[in-house]
């Protein structure tokens, strides 16, 4: 991987595990404090999960975070929650833009800088998340799609902060296909040209690889060039398959 200061492993659970889970974010926290990662760490689990997971982790190594935020800080939005309600529950980071809000919820790029916004307001530190779809991807448009993407998705006001970006192409996302490393290393590159032009004052900004990445292919994703990190879906589900993909970021 690149700078150390970068390097960030991210395990979204969506919307599965329950309180039992927290055991399993337990024994990742015990694991990693008996030898300490070499990459930052952290669980995004449910978002009524993560008061009692703040409880389990406390200021331990794996730092908590949140799917999703809405931009204002509180108001008449049932079943949403605000980045001050989510940081209050002990988030400090939060995913912004996932393809499947983009898909379900039919979020625009528009509303996602929104979101970042707020985040920032709220005191998380966003992980924006861009990609193109199979269409795309077999046009060749991908570079494109990821570009208007970040353009659309990331605020001016977010320079000089700290925040990430993870590059998720739809296809990828739990179907166990990945972008060959070529492929991924042309994209990251092409994310770092558009994030040195927006954001001179941010230059440590993790750019995160997300789809099917597993144990098995960790270790390869994480040496491309330009690969920070990785946003990590059902592989962060049990605790010993992502403390083995967190382990990988080492080798
Ligand atoms: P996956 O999901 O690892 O299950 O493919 C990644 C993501 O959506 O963040």
């Amino acid at each position: 991987m690149n700078d150390p200061k970068r390097r960030l492993i991210a395990g979204n659970w969506k919307m599965h595990g329950s309180a039992a889970s927290l055991h399993e974010a337990q024994h990742l926290s015990d694991a990693l404090r008996a030898d300490p990662a070499a990459c930052r760490v952290a669980l995004f689990p449910p978002a009524p999960l993560i008061h009692r997971m703040s409880e389990v982790l406390g200021d331990g190594p794996v730092e908590l975070g949140a799917q999703d935020a809405r931009s204002e800080a509180n108001g008449p939005f049932t079943g949403d929650a605000s980045p001050e309600i989510l940081h209050d529950a002990g988030a400090r980071l939060v995913i912004l833009g996932h393809s499947e809000r983009r898909l379900h919820h039919r979020e625009s790029s528009r509303l996602v800088a929104k979101k970042v916004e707020g985040a920032l307001r709220g005191g998380l530190e966003p992980i924006v998340c861009v990609g193109e779809d199979l269409e795309h991807h077999r046009g060749g448009d991908a570079a494109k799609v990821v570009q208007d993407q970040l353009e659309g998705s990331l605020p001016k006001t977010l320079d000089g902060r700290r925040f990430a970006v993870a590059y998720e192409p739809t296809w990828a996302i739990g179907t166990g296909l990945t972008p060959t490393l070529a492929e991924l290393e042309t994209v990251h590159g092409q994310i770092r040209q558009v994030l040195d032009r927006l954001f001179p004052h941010s230059p440590d900004i993790a750019i995160l690889y997300g789809g099917s990445v597993t144990p098995a292919n960790a270790y390869d994703i994480l040496r491309v060039p330009g690969v920070d990190g990785a946003l990590v879906g059902g592989a962060s589900l049990k605790a010993q398959d992502f403390l083995a993909i967190v382990r990988a970021a080492a080798l």
